[in-house]
């Protein structure tokens, strides 16, 4: 079913179409030019746009789902609108008919929302859906000045759902974060059973995604063990690449990781043919440890894609949201029509059934929540540090 790639999904084209103009109000890898991957995720009726973004070299993907309503198409969790992105939009509009609706289905992921003013001039025609709870920081400014059209903006539950014949929606949240609000909507395409999801949960796999194919230079990077070596190329050292970047994103700082004496890393830098921006000029202030294989087996134990809240998420947006949470997962496997799963970082899409959350929902209840310890400990500090200075609630009210 992966396979299946509609002719605009060519990973390579012209860097004009792959152009990004607004990269600085979020300045992150690739920066300004974003190439795009379409994947045919449900024949007929589900589609998947990525890209890549991340910091320096730790990138995983960022996914637009498309799915096909009865009268044309529906965007949930908008992109950047490169050429690319444009062109795969238009061959399935003249397919399937024109984009009716763009849903924003979270409040408070930026990567997720900056790029809504731009997707929706690209269709004057559709109805912008936002997520309640928009914010912005440090000011709180109206939503026409967050970018959204005035006019074909509406509040998904406040002004209604929209296509609730062919679909049901769901919020987690709105949880009050201090600093701003966490609220996720999910949404089911009844036709095909996909649930799609932003945030909150994620499918992590062994193997590095399909997006990296066209350029693994970041894998290749983080398959080395110092600063001096090349960026040589197998299958294996991309998978090694990727288990590292993994557990980067995952944790911060993973505690197989140790961060060698300056002179240390400088000794190794510039050595011939690593005199580059690409390898960073041979700078790799990382020296992993032995074992840090096994961190990466806690998180991802076989080599199927392992469903999980990301560490991130679970240490800092809900730590002391375990329970709204499960709710809500309880609430999902409730939907007998649920047979994928399609969040918009990781993999995708991922078989899931009623009884998968339901399992899901009974093991985030059982094992010891956002814990301090080993991998997570940089993330304990983060959210200890946060909590010292009054920035996020120790009792948030959901
Ligand atoms: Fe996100």
């Amino acid at each position: 079913m992966l396979s299946a790639v509609p002719p605009a999904s060519a990973p390579v084209s012209a860097a004009s179409q792959q152009r990004w103009w607004w990269w600085p109000l979020l300045p992150l890898y690739p920066y300004g030019r974003r190439r795009t991957l379409v994947r045919e995720l449900i024949p007929g009726q589900v589609w998947s746009l990525e890209q890549l973004q991340g910091v320096f070299y730790v990138a995983v993907p960022i996914r637009m789902t498309v799915v096909r309503l009865r009268s044309g198409l529906l965007l949930y969790g908008p992109l950047p609108p490169t050429g690319e992105v444009l062109a795969a939009l238009r061959e399935l509009e003249q397919r399937y008919g024109p984009v009716r609706s763009i849903v924003l289905p979270t409040a408070s992921g930026l990567e997720h929302k900056l790029p809504t003013p731009a997707l929706a001039r690209a269709f004057p025609a559709a109805t912008v859906w936002v997520t309640p709870e928009q914010w912005s920081f440090p000011v709180r400014l109206p939503s026409s000045w967050l970018g959204f059209p005035a006019g074909r903006t509406r509040v998904l539950f406040e002004d209604g759902l929209p296509h609730a014949d062919e679909l049901a929606w769901r919020g987690l949240g709105p949880l009050d974060l201090g600093l701003g609000t966490f609220m996720e909507v999910a949404c089911l395409h009844r036709a095909s059973g996909a649930l799609l999801l932003t945030d909150a949960l994620v499918a992590i796999a062994p193997e590095p995604p399909p997006l990296f194919d066209a350029d693994p230079t970041p894998l290749l990077f983080h398959a080395r063990d110092r600063g001096d070596q090349p960026l040589n190329d197998t299958p294996e050292l991309r998978r090694r690449g990727w288990q590292r970047l993994v557990l980067f994103a995952s944790y911060l700082q993973p505690a197989r990781l140790e961060v060698p004496p300056l002179r240390e890393v400088l000794a190794q830098a510039l050595a011939p043919g690593l005199r580059q921006p690409r390898s960073y000029f041979g700078l790799y202030p990382f020296r992993w440890c032995p074992d840090w294989e096994e961190e990466f087996r806690t998180l991802v134990p076989g080599e199927e894609p392992a469903l999980q809240v990301a560490p991130v998420l679970e240490r800092l947006v809900f730590p002391r949201c375990r329970d709204a949470l499960i709710r809500w997962i309880r609430d999902l496997a409730a939907w007998p029509e649920l047979r994928w799963l399609v969040p918009a970082h990781y993999e995708a899409p991922v078989p899931c059934d009623r009884e998968t959350l339901a399992q899901l929902a009974t093991t985030l209840e059982s094992r010891p929540w956002a814990p301090d310890a080993q991998s997570w400990s940089t993330l304990a500090r983060i959210d200890g540090a946060l909590l010292r200075l009054g920035l996020v609630p120790r009792e948030p009210v959901s």
